[in-house]
């Protein structure tokens, strides 16, 4: 042992509090998974030259404050300045004029002297945010947990580079390999605590996807269940000719407050699209692939409505549809009670 005490960090190296805050960015941003679409989740902390947390605040939602200002508005509240303080955010502090002012001009004005970055924004008329700061003067350190900053945020990082949403593949499976029983009852093939999970994954997820056959096996609702403050995503039939019936549960709310898409082609009747739409259903009438919806140009329309994640409720006649996995980038699989 050499006795003498340990050097202080470079500039520009993160320190041990540096990860520890950083995961303090994630905890906050974690609140609103599922509520900033197109936007991604983002958290942010502000703390003093002696480790004392001075503020925090996370982005809610799209069109609303970002974590940034958030906690630089929480800092205000309190009386207090950022003089000399770091401040800790998940991803890159933007700096460009959206629905809500740049970031990084607002950081450096607050008197902030040192900024750690988990993960860099991809949207390249977003970013620059670090480049900025930088040139301003101001300590900037970047990739403090950027493997997790960048998965937690993977709907948006997907979306961001592809311009589709991120898809999860979910299916209840047997240990014989089955999703149904003989009799086509799938309910209950599984347990409370995978039921629980899939509400939690409909939560926090953008939309959830069905085929036709559950439509008319089970009459499901798609909606959130259990979760304390959950909300329910946006609901997706592909449904090649039209077969929802207008009673279906999912359709209860469509049109106000409830989005549900209905992905079909152009044989559907035309009948049945009025019927739908009257229920307030969106009907889209997509490229059809041997005469069933084309998944592809159905991602691509949901990346454009800025739907950033999926959930697959995958079955029998549609999963192979999803499968090899070249573009599920996660997949999620409850095993039987
Ligand atoms: N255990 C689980 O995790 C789980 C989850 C969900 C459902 N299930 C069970 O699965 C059963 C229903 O299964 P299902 O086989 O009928 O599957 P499904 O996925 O619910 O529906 C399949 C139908 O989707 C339509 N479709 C439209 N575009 C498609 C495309 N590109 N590729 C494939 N299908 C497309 C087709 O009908 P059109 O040609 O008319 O469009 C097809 O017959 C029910 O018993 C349900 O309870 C189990």
């Amino acid at each position: 042992m050499s006795g003498r005490a340990p050097a202080r960090p470079a500039r520009g190296e993160p320190t041990a509090a540096d990860v520890r805050w950083m995961r303090r960015c994630l905890q906050l941003a974690a609140r609103a998974e599922g509520r900033t679409a197109p936007n991604p989740v983002v958290g942010c902390v502000v703390v003093d030259g002696r480790g004392r947390k001075l503020a925090e605040g996370w982005h809610r939602r799209a069109g609303t404050a970002h974590a940034e200002i958030v906690a630089l508005d929480a800092l205000a509240a309190a009386g207090r300045r950022g003089d000399g303080a770091t401040l800790y955010v998940n991803l890159e502090p933007c700096n460009h004029h959206g629905r809500t002012g740049p970031c990084a001009p607002a950081v450096a004005a607050a008197g902030i002297r040192r900024v750690v970055i988990g993960a860099m924004d991809p949207v390249a008329g977003h970013a620059g945010g670090a480049r900025w700061l930088a040139r301003h003067g101001v300590e900037v350190v970047t990739g403090v947990l950027g493997d997790a900053s960048e998965a937690l945020n993977r709907p948006f990082f997907t979306w961001a580079r592809l311009r589709r949403p991120h898809v999860v593949l979910k299916a209840g499976v047997s240990l014989d390999g089955r999703v149904a029983t003989r009799t086509g009852a799938s309910r209950w093939i599984t347990g409370e605590a995978a039921r629980a999970e899939v509400h939690r994954l409909r939560d926090r997820l953008d939309a959830v996807l069905v085929g036709i056959g559950t439509v008319l096996a089970d009459d499901p609702r798609l909606t959130v269940r259990g979760v304390a403050g959950g909300r329910d995503p946006v609901r997706v039939v592909v449904d090649s000719r039209l077969r929802t019936p207008v009673g279906a549960a999912l359709l209860a709310g469509a049109g106000q407050g409830a989005r549900v898409i209905i992905a079909t082609t152009a044989a559907a009747p035309a009948s049945r699209q009025r019927r739908l739409e009257a229920a307030g259903a969106e009907v889209w009438r997509l490229r059809d692939r041997g005469g069933r919806v084309d998944l592809r140009a159905l991602v691509r329309r949901l990346g454009a409505a800025g739907v950033l994640s999926v959930l697959v409720e995958a079955a029998p006649r549609s999963t192979p549809a999803w499968w090899p996995p070249t573009w599920p980038t996660r997949s999620s699989c409850s095993w039987p009670r």
